[in-house]
Formats: C-alpha cells, sequence, structure tokens
C-alpha cells in the first residue's frame, strides 16, 4: 500500500533528511514510526501524502507513483489519505461537523454522502452529542478525535498521523491509539510517528526507526528502542 524505493529528501536549503529509504508497508498494516528529534519522521509522513516528493528515489501508495500524478489528480490522492497532526489544524470558525463536511466536500463527497457519514464517523470517534461544538470549545483529545474524524470521513485507504499524540496526556493518548487502532482494524492502513515510548511499548506492533535520515531498524511487534542483547 506504502513503498519506498531508495528515497532520498533534500531539502532546498540543502539539508539532507532521508538518505535511502526504501519501506513497504502492506494494505491494512500498522505500524509507528519512531527515532530522535529530527530523524526524519515528519518528512516520511509528508512525502506520503505528497506535501514534498522524493529528491531522487520513488513513492508509491496503492500502486500510484506520487511524483507522476498530475497537480489535478492530487485531490484524489487527498480522497485516499488522511492525515493527523500533532496541533489538530481543525477550522476554529467552523463546528466540529463543519469541520468534517468541509474536508468532505473539498474532496467531491456528495451532501448525501456527508449527511449519512459525519454522523456515524463522530459515532466512531466517540463524539457523537459535540457536533456542534467550536474547536475552542472542545478539550485537546476531543479536538483530536474530531481531526480523526476529518481525516477518516472518506474511508481512506491509509492514514499517517505525525505525533497525534504529541499534545495530550497519557490517558488520552491511550485512547486516540485505540481508535487508531479500531481504524486500522476496519481496514485502512495506519501509520503513526512518534515519541510516545510508553504507547509503543505496550503495543507490540511494527516498528521502523529513523536515525538521522536512515532507516535503522524494522521489526514485527517492536519497541522504542532496541532492545539490547
Ligand atoms: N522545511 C524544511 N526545510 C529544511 N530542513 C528541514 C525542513 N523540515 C525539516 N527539515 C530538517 O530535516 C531533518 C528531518 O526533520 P523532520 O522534521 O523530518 O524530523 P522529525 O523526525 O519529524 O523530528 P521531530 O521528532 O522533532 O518532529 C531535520 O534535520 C530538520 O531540521
Ligand atoms: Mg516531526
Amino acid at each position: 500500500m506504502i513503498e519506498f524505493y531508495n528515497v532520498d529528501m533534500t531539502y532546498p536549503n540543502g539539508t539532507t533528511a532521508l538518505r535511502g529509504v526504501t519501506l513497504s508497508v502492506a494494505k491494512g498494516e500498522f505500524l509507528f514510526v519512531v527515532g530522535p528529534s529530527g530523524a526524519g519522521k515528519s518528512t516520511l509522513v509528508r512525502l506520503i501524502y505528497r506535501d514534498l516528493v522524493p529528491t531522487s528515489g520513488f513513492v508509491f501508495v496503492n500502486g500510484v507513483n506520487l511524483a507522476k500524478l498530475r497537480p489535478k489528480t492530487v485531490p484524489y490522492l487527498r480522497r485516499h489519505i488522511g492525515v493527523v497532526f500533532q496541533d489538530f489544524k481543525l477550522l476554529p470558525r467552523k463546528t466540529a461537523y463543519e469541520n468534517v463536511a468541509f474536508a468532505m466536500r473539498a474532496v467531491g463527497a456528495s451532501a448525501r454522502e456527508i449527511s449519512r457519514r459525519v454522523p456515524a464517523t463522530f459515532e466512531l470517534v466517540g463524539l457523537a452529542g459535540k457536533e456542534d461544538a467550536y474547536p475552542s470549545e472542545l478539550s485537546g483529545g476531543e479536538q483530536q478525535r474530531v481531526a480523526l474524524a476529518r481525516a477518516i470521513a472518506n474511508h481512506p485507504l491509509v492514514l499517517v498521523a505525525d505525533e497525534p499524540t504529541g499534545n495530550l496526556d497519557p490517558a488520552t493518548s491511550r485512547g486516540i491509539l485505540q481508535l487508531l487502532f479500531e481504524i486500522n482494524r476496519r481496514g485502512t492502513t495506519v501509520l503513526m510517528a512518534t515519541h510516545a515510548k510508553a504507547l509503543v511499548d505496550s503495543a507490540r506492533r511494527r516498528v521502523v526507526a529513523l536515525d538521522r535520515g536512515r532507516i535503522v531498524r524494522d521489526a514485527e511487534r517492536g519497541t522504542y528502542e532496541a532492545l539490547r542483547a
């Protein structure tokens, strides 16, 4: 579902964020991407939703070489890839419901699809009843649930989350992770970049570790740090 082939990413200022990254994520997989600050996690995430294109190498999502997408087909891609950030990025002047509906409309969902899917999505993320609240009226965990609702309302093939629990307390973070597991259980491939050691260690899922732009570890049922022999 997500394939990186020998990807290098150098930013315009000359900083190389990824070097020779080759990674294969199967449909329906769940994985964590970990590594120290500056290791390249966010860069890897941005390449998946084509916020960046690699300096060299290839990124494929669902068999499509993202570098070959014409500008007109990028919205099509966005419909199939949900994205969640540490700082939620909700529109402050729209209600929770409108935040989700607006994003669906932006990728061409019909009014009928929207009125059917938004309530079901609020139910799934545990926010039924909060549809009319503005982001400023919601807790951080609730705002992240709205952001998740927005990311999954179109039933994306892939969900990428860049430190989605970075601003949340441990209990709320566990709730968000459970939700990501549930979304994954329903068939969406989920990639989560994180510093949350306790979450990663308790989950025993696939862990890909980056260090200075290179993949230094890729373990099924892994831990945040390499286990020493
Ligand atoms: N827009 C940019 N322009 C230039 N360099 C950048 C840019 N964004 C990131 N970098 C550099 O690329 C490298 C990787 O950054 P990236 O944000 O991917 O790391 P990260 O693993 O997400 O770190 P953190 O855990 O702090 O979020 C760093 O050296 C960073 O300074
Ligand atoms: Mg980052």
